[in-house]
C-alpha cells in the first residue's frame, strides 16, 4: 500500500488539502495521513476549518506555533524528520508558500522522500517577500509540479524545471470553494452582522503592510473615508490586530465598518461572493473574487497570480491607501472590471491530482 502524508500549517493550506483528501477516500489502495504543523493555532485561524471544510482530526499535530522565520522553520523540520522517520511515506505532498511548506520539503528532501508540491510556479519575482523565497525553494526540490494557472508554466520552464515533473492541473482551492458554496448560502453571518446592503470586504495581514505606522495610519483614514459610501466589514487577522489596536484611534472608525475576528470558511465565503467590492492583500482572495466574478482591489505593488489581474476581475493598485481609496471609489461608482476564468479552476483539480500520484 502507498503512503502519503499531506502537510498543512496556515490558514491558506486548510482548503487546499481538503479537496486531495476527499479524492484520497476514493482510493483504499492508498493510506493518507494529515500533518498540521501548528504554524497557525488560533481556533480561528485553523480548528474552525476542519469542521468547515470536513477535515479528519490530524494524525500529527506539530504544534510549533509562532516564532522568527528560523525559530518557526527549524522548529517545524525538527519535529516534522521524527514523524518522517516514524511513518517513511513514500511522497509528502505540500501546498502553497508558507513556512511550513518549506521546512516539511526541505525536511522530505534529505531523506530521500518525494515531494509533490500544488500551487508550483507562481512567482511574484519580489525575493523581499518570504512567501517568494519559500515557493522558489520548494519548486527545486519537488518530484511533482502541480501548476494552478498558466504564468507558473512559463516560470518553472524559465527556470529550467524538468518537464517531466510539471503537471497544469488548476487550482484546489477552487475545488473547495465550488464544494462549499451552496452551504455558503445558508451562512447566517450576514443576521450575524446584521448586515442587509451592500458592502465592502476588507482583509490586510501581510506584514511589508500592516507592521508599518505610515500604513495604519493611512488605513484609518482610508476606513472612514470608504465608510461613508458603503459598509465596512474587516475580518482581522492576529498580527493586524496588534498593530490596529496599538494605533487606535476610534473617533475617526464610524459604525459602519464593522471589525471581526477572523472568520470560518464558510462564513467568509458568503461574505466574498456577496460583497460589493474586495479589498486585501491576500493571495487567495484575488483569485476566489476572480473565480466568482466579484470585485477586487490588491493593496500590493506585485502579484504571483496575474492571471487574477489579466483575465480575472482583480486589481493591483499598490500599497498607497490614497490610491486605493480612489480606486475603491471608482468601482463603487460602476467602473467594474469585466472579468473570466482561468483555465482548469473548475471544481476537478483534486481528481487530477490524484490520478496522476495514483498512477
Ligand atoms: C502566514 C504566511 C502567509 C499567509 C498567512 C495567512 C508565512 C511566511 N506566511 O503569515 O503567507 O498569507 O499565514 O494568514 O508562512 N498568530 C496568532 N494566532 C495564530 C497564528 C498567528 O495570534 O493562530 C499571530 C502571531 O502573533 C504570529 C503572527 O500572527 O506571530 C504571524 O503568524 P505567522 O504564522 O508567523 O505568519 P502570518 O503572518 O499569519
Amino acid at each position: 500500500m502507498q503512503k502519503i502524508l499531506s502537510v498543512v500549517g496556515a490558514r491558506p493550506n486548510f482548503m487546499k488539502i481538503a479537496p486531495i483528501h476527499k479524492e484520497f477516500t476514493n482510493h483504499p489502495e492508498i493510506k493518507h495521513l494529515i500533518c498540521h504543523t501548528g504554524q497557525h493555532y488560533d481556533k480561528k485561524m485553523s480548528e474552525i476549518f476542519f469542521t468547515d471544510l470536513e477535515l479528519p482530526k490530524p494524525d500529527f499535530y506539530l504544534g510549533v506555533g509562532s516564532g522568527t522565520h528560523a525559530e518557526q522553520t527549524a522548529g517545524i523540520m525538527i519535529k516534522f524528520e521524527k514523524v518522517l522517520e516514524k511513518e517513511n511515506p513514500d511522497l509528502i505532498i505540500v501546498v502553497g508558500d508558507v513556512n511550513s511548506t518549506i521546512a516539511c520539503s526541505l525536511t522530505a528532501a534529505k531523506m530521500g522522500i518525494k515531494i509533490a508540491h500544488i500551487e508550483a510556479g507562481l512567482r511574484s519575482f519580489d525575493n523581499t517577500m518570504p512567501e517568494e523565497i519559500n515557493r522558489i525553494l520548494t519548486d527545486r526540490i519537488s518530484d511533482y509540479l502541480f501548476v494552478s494557472e498558466k504564468a507558473g508554466l512559463r516560470n518553472l520552464k524559465h527556470e529550467g524545471a524538468d518537464e517531466k515533473k510539471i503537471f497544469f492541473v488548476g487550482n484546489t482551492m477552487i475545488d473547495s470553494l465550488v464544494n462549499y458554496l451552496p452551504k455558503a448560502e445558508n451562512s447566517q453571518i450576514f443576521e450575524k452582522l446584521k448586515l442587509h446592503e451592500n458592502y465592502i470586504l476588507i482583509t490586510l495581514h501581510r506584514p511589508a503592510n500592516v507592521d508599518s505606522d505610515i500604513f495604519i495610519s493611512q488605513l484609518y483614514k482610508t476606513l472612514s473615508v470608504l465608510s461613508k459610501h458603503r459598509k465596512i466589514v474587516f475580518p482581522i487577522h492576529p498580527r493586524t490586530r496588534k498593530n490596529l489596536e496599538l494605533h487606535s484611534n476610534n473617533d475617526e472608525i464610524s459604525e459602519r465598518v464593522i471589525f471581526t475576528e477572523p472568520l470560518g470558511y464558510i462564513d467568509f465565503l458568503a461574505l466574498t461572493k456577496n460583497a460589493e467590492l474586495i479589498i486585501t492583500d491576500s493571495g487567495g482572495i484575488q483569485e476566489e473574487s476572480t473565480f466568482l466574478g466579484v470585485q477586487c482591489i490588491t493593496v500590493r505593488d506585485n502579484t504571483e497570480r496575474p492571471s487574477t489581474v489579466e483575465i480575472g476581475t482583480n486589481q493591483l493598485i499598490g500599497t498607497n491607501m490614497e490610491k486605493v481609496e480612489s480606486a475603491a471609489i471608482e468601482v463603487l461608482g460602476g467602473k467594474k472590471k469585466t472579468g473570466s476564468i482561468p483555465e482548469l479552476w473548475d471544481g476537478s483539480t483534486a481528481k487530477r491530482i490524484v490520478k496522476i500520484l495514483t498512477n
